[in-house]
């Protein structure tokens, strides 16, 4: 059972850190069967699940219940994220010992509609959840900001797809990840800013970092390649949060990538019905589309067309995300054998996106679609096992993905004062070389 890898390479298999698989409350949307298979599809061997299910994952016995549902039914391997809100700071300290991969914090009103906390609970929230190392993403928007344009452009008239941005500028995100990254700060916790979508954005991501502040960043495929234009032919279908902006930022987005400010790529995968997305009043539509399939060969693409090289993508749709999250090398790395999580692409391979055949089957559509892509993903395998071969999923495997945790839990106060000499070993030891190999 030889298989044949001529003239591809091999690819530490993604992490994509932000998903919404939906399971529990609104399965009608996607289930973890449905988010991992297009996950497998899409090269993709990790995926952090996030907490706005129904109920959300804000105790113990949440994350029980929705630990039960992914490993019946998950193709991939999988971290879930416990929720850190208002009224459930008393709980997180138990969600951190229950086994949470991090916690997932909602500064403004998302999907979900799920109240973000004051700065009072989320101080309180980072000092209780420091000791545990676990890193919060943000949903890094300033809820109050973004109520008060939304009842002026309502009041305006306003309904169209441009009025969403106009809702949203990116001072909403500004002040947001300004404040969390001092919030983070004083209390020694780990943050990580999800949906990076801005220029302005960058600045104090930027001065965060040169503060020594462990901070970390995401941006997703839809803020690269699409801007403010494509509105006038998308319309509600490219709705979502943060907005999509402006040409200028996603060029500032793609110099960031490279530069390090942004760390990583994550899709942000949204799902929703067609019927649920497509809406002439701009309010009325649900924000977000799939994305966890579509990532890889979109990436490639842009390695083709020499937006990144291949090293860079491998450091952003893997190596980061595993370091970040305390999983390197066990994840992220390019290990081949029992434990192989790998992406095997074929970066000549030519297609088009085609939301018909996307394996969220009850979200099909993506802004994506009939997107022409050179470079895809042929065989994915999780720890060893095929849970794609010539781009077929491999029903069998099915229910093989397990929960990942994280290995280094040192506080960060610890590790920057009592153990400076051990993380400079830890950091010294996972240089990054020969993370891809050709097959000639
Ligand atoms: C996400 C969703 O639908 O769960 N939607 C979105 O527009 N990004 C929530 C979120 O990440 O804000
Ligand atoms: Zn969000
Ligand atoms: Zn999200």
């Amino acid at each position: 059972d030889v298989l044949d890898a001529k003239g591809m390479h091999l690819l530490p298999g993604a992490i994509d850190v932000h998903v919404h698989f939906r399971e529990p409350g609104y399965t009608h949307k996607e289930t973890w069967e449905s988010g991992t298979a297009a996950a497998a599809m899409g090269g993709v061997t990790t995926v952090f699940d996030m907490p706005n299910t129904h109920p959300p994952t804000a105790t113990p016995k949440d994350f029980a219940d929705k630990l039960a549902l992914a490993e019946q039914q998950a193709y991939v391997d999988f971290g879930i994220y416990g929720l850190m809100a208002e009224d459930n700071v008393d709980q997180l300290e138990a969600l951190a010992e229950s086994g949470v991969i991090g916690f997932k914090c909602f500064m403004g009103n998302t999907f979900g509609n799920l109240p973000s906390p004051s700065s009072g609970a989320m101080l309180e929230a980072f000092e209780r959840v420091a000791p545990y190392g676990l890193r919060t993403s943000l949903h890094a928007e300033t809820a109050s900001i973004m109520a008060w344009r939304y009842e002026r452009l309502r009041a305006a008239g306003r309904n169209d797809a441009l009025a969403h941005v106009a809702a949203r500028p990116d001072v909403v995100a500004v002040e947001a990840v300004a404040r969390a990254a001092i919030l983070a700060e004083w209390a020694g916790a780990r943050i990580h800013v999800l949906h990076v979508s801005s220029a302005a954005e960058l600045r104090p991501i930027r001065e965060a970092k040169q503060r020594g502040v462990d901070i970390t960043s995401e941006t997703c495929p839809h803020y690269l390649m699409m801007d403010t234009r494509d509105y006038a032919t998308l319309g509600s279908l490219m709705r979502v949060n943060p907005p999509i902006r402006e040409a200028e930022d996603s060029e500032a987005l793609w110099a960031a990538l490279r530069d390090g400010t942004i760390d990583m790529i994550a899709t942000d995968h949204a799902p929703h019905t067609p019927q649920e997305q497509y809406n002439d009043v701009i309010w009325e539509a649900d924000c977000g589309f799939p994305g966890v399939e579509t990532q890889m060969p979109l990436m490639l693409t842009a390695v083709n067309d020499e937006r990144i090289t291949l090293q860079e993508y491998v450091r952003v749709s893997a190596v980061a995300p595993a370091k970040a999250w305390g999983l390197y090398p066990r994840k992220g790395a390019l290990i081949v054998g029992a434990d192989a999580d790998i992406a095997i692409v074929d970066l000549s391979r030519e297609e088009r996106i085609d939301q018909e055949t996307l394996h969220s089957h009850r979200a099909r559509a993506t802004p994506f679609h009939d997107w022409p892509v050179k470079g895809m993903p042929v065989h994915t395998l999780v720890r060893g096992r095929f849970a794609m071969r010539d781009r077929q999923l491999q029903v069998q495997s099915k229910g093989t993905g397990l929960s990942v945790k994280r290995v280094q839990s040192m506080p960060v106060a610890q590790l920057h004062n009592t153990h400076k000499t051990l993380a400079a070993e830890i950091a010294k030891a996972s240089v990054e070389q020969g993370e891809t190999a050709h097959v000639d």
